[in-house]
């Protein structure tokens, strides 16, 4: 059933159902003043009733009849056990009845006591009950017609209505097919940024459509760039065993051919390796306490070996331990010391780590010539490379691969330019909370820890 069928049968219900309470109350209301004024029509005529029983004489047999009263209501006066005075067609009712005004053998009847010549009698009036019902079948006749009438009617109003309503969710509709279809998922949308419902929907569904073609583009930029980069070994390698295989070689030159060939193979072994790494799901890695102090000391003594003329200073305090995988953290620290090494010119380089009550925070910076400020938001970006002459080896992953690392951590990281030249890497690592009355002294900051 469709939300417009819906809505004009659940406005139609609520309106029956409104429309026979307000019925049922006014129904109630109207005959409690249709009784209360009969009652006061038939009191209104004891005064007359007893002006004619004055003025005539009474005996008990036969019973004077009584004439002065309106032809639908009919009297009857008792005195001493005997009726004194009646009308023709008085209804079948007991002589002695309480005091009072009632509905009694199909009757409205009041009794009432009067005193007729010094003695003490009662009058019983009844009025024909038709007087009370006839009024309350035409108002429930009357409703019978316009109840099912206002809640077609409103039915009929309300489709109308929502069908105005969800026309643009139509056209919602249609458009978000359109930019299935035509493979562009940039166009715009019709009732983006209206200020109801519908416009709020069609914003969110721009926005997502954007960042789902911005994902697809950097899907496929990464796509090409891994292909292309997996091409070149690719290529060389072919060359260099299409040349070994055309003319005969002494088994010097063949050994050389195949450790060229071999590190070919490397290449692109680093590259799957590192394209693999990047497609690492959260699930994949598996947390355990790692101290990034310890982690960071052994990269610095490292890279201190094969590079011992270049000063790397390490400095730590405080806790450090998080929830970490140890080879992917020592991937991290290895690519950005690396970079520091490779991009610095030999110029002094510091790696700090130090804990704060919720994360344990790294820098890695150096006093090298840095990168451009335009390029610093890209640097994470697959393959992207500054100056693509001077990485040598590189292939544009390694801070990709940063940022992938410190992602499945749930941490940040930020690049930003060192005065007065140089970059500076800060990595923040979250770690849980520790609860309020487990602190204890060794969990408090310690002094600077410098090598
Ligand atoms: N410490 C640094 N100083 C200057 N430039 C850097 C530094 N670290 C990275 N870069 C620049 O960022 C680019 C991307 O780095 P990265 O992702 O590690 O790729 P690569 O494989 O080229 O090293 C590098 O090509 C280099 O131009
Ligand atoms: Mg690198």
């Amino acid at each position: 059933m469709t939300i417009r069928t819906r809505l004009a049968l659940g406005v139609a219900l609520q309106t029956a159902i409104i429309v026979l309470v307000v019925a049922a109350v006014q129904f109630l209301a109207l005959r409690s003043f249709l009784v209360a004024s009969e009652s006061q029509r038939l009191e209104g005529l004891m005064p007359r009733l007893t002006a004619e029983l004055d003025h005539r004489p009474l005996t008990a047999r036969p019973p004077l009849v009584i004439t002065s009263l309106p032809r639908n209501v009919d009297a009857r006066v008792v005195q001493g056990g005997q009726v004194v005075a009646v009308t023709d067609e008085f209804p079948a009712l007991p002589l002695t009845l309480p005091a009072g005004y009632a509905p009694r053998a199909g009757h409205q009847v009041l009794v009432a006591p009067l005193v007729l010549r010094g003695q003490p009698a009662t009058a019983q009036i009844a009025s024909d009950v038709l007087g009370v019902v006839d009024p309350l079948r035409a108002y429930l006749r009357a409703l019978a017609v316009t109840v099912p009438a206002a809640a077609l009617l409103v039915a009929l109003l309300s489709s109308a209505l929502a069908g105005r309503l969800l026309r643009p969710v139509a056209r919602l509709q249609a458009a978000a097919a359109r930019l299935g279809q035509g493979n562009n998922l940039r166009l715009p949308l019709p009732g983006a940024g209206r200020s109801d419902e519908l416009g709020r929907l069609a914003d969110t569904l721009q926005t997502s459509f954007t960042q789902l073609a911005d994902v697809r583009e950097r899907e496929e930029e990464f796509t090409r760039a891994a292909a292309h980069d997996l091409r070149s070994p690719l290529a060389a390698l072919k060359v260099r065993l299409q040349g070994s295989l055309a003319t005969p070689r002494s088994e010097a030159e063949l050994r050389e051919n195949m450790r060229e060939a071999l590190a070919d193979v490397d290449r692109m072994q680093r590259l799957t390796d590192h394209l693999l790494l990047l497609a690492r799901g959260t699930r994949t890695v598996h947390l355990r306490p790692v101290d990034l102090a310890d982690l960071a000391g052994e990269a610095v003594d490292r890279a201190r070996e094969t590079a011992p003329d270049v000063r790397l200073d390490f400095e730590t305090w405080g806790d450090t331990l998080i929830p970490g995988d140890e080879a992917l953290l020592t991937r991290l620290l290895e690519n950005l010391i690396g970079n520091g090494r490779r991009y610095g010119q030999g110029a002094d380089m510091t790696v700090r780590v130090w804990g704060e009550p919720d994360r344990v925070r790294l820098t890695v910076q150096d006093a090298g010539p840095g990168v451009p400020a335009e390029a610093l938001p890209r640097l994470t970006e697959p393959f992207y490379q500054v100056d693509a002459a001077r990485s040598g080896e590189g292939n544009g992953l390694g801070l990709a691969i940063v940022d992938r690392i410190v992602q499945l951590h749930g941490g940040t990281v930020l690049f930003e330019a060192t005065r007065p030249r140089g970059l500076c890497v800060t990595v923040d690592l979250p770690r849980p909370q520790p609860t309020k009355n487990t602190t204890c002294a060794a969990s408090r900051a310690r002094e600077p820890f410098r090598t």
